[in-house]
């Protein structure tokens, strides 16, 4: 394991000792996780996970993510009972709703899904790093899904939901998968 706590390497995102850096590592044992502890998601840990969100890339570093923190008990209550898919949100300690703004669209217009899609696998990413898991929610391109995001968060037209990810500590243990599909690699042509 790379020590990165020194100063040569220390980073902006505050590492601390026992961090870890195995990137590979992270993303093949990040699964979705649907169920929570009671324990507490301070609010060292949700800065953590957004400034990880804030690193994405984004077409011409536009930027155009907004970020709306949620720990108000009776708002994940509303989610999860408006949400099709989304019952595990009442029992999150936080849920975070990343937001494409389309008034920071500046040259790349339309580039704002991938911009926020990078983002938001960033924070899920940064969220199993530091021993919390979380699940990606669908929001937009359902009508029906952005519209419970836009009512419970008060978000402007220009403020555009694309994804909400509830947050806490496992309370379930899902197991590494392998995906890898040879078949699906295709040398110089697609065979
Ligand atoms: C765009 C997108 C939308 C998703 N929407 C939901 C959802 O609404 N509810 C849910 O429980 N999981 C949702 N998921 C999570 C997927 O079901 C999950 O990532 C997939 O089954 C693979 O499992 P894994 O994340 O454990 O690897 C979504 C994932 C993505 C990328």
């Amino acid at each position: 394991m790379l020590d990165r706590t020194d100063n040569s390497l220390q980073y902006c995102g505050k590492m601390q000792k026992g961090d870890k850096m195995e990137t590979l590592e992270t993303i093949h044992n990040r699964r979705s996780i649907r169920k929570y502890s009671k324990e507490p998601v301070s609010d060292e840990q949700i800065e953590k996970i957004l400034r990880a969100g804030m690193m994405a890339p984004s077409a011409g570093n536009q930027q155009p993510w907004q970020f709306i923190v949620i720990k108000d008990r009776d708002k994940l209550k509303e989610i999860s009972e408006r949400h099709p898919y989304a019952l595990m949100a009442k029992d999150a300690q936080v849920g975070i709703i990343v937001c494409g703004d389309l008034v920071l669209e500046s040259k790349h217009k339309g580039f704002w899904v991938q911009d926020c899609s990078a983002c938001t696998q960033n924070i899920l990413l940064a969220i199993h790093d530091i021993g919390l898991g979380g699940v990606w929610i669908s929001s937009y391109p359902v009508e029906s899904r952005m519209k419970i995001f836009a009512d419970v968060c008060n978000l402007p037209d220009h403020v555009i939901p694309l994804a909400f990810i509830p947050i806490g500590y496992p309370a379930q243990e899902i197991k590494a998968v392998d995906r890898f599909k040879k078949e699906r690699i295709h040398k110089e042509v697609f065979k």
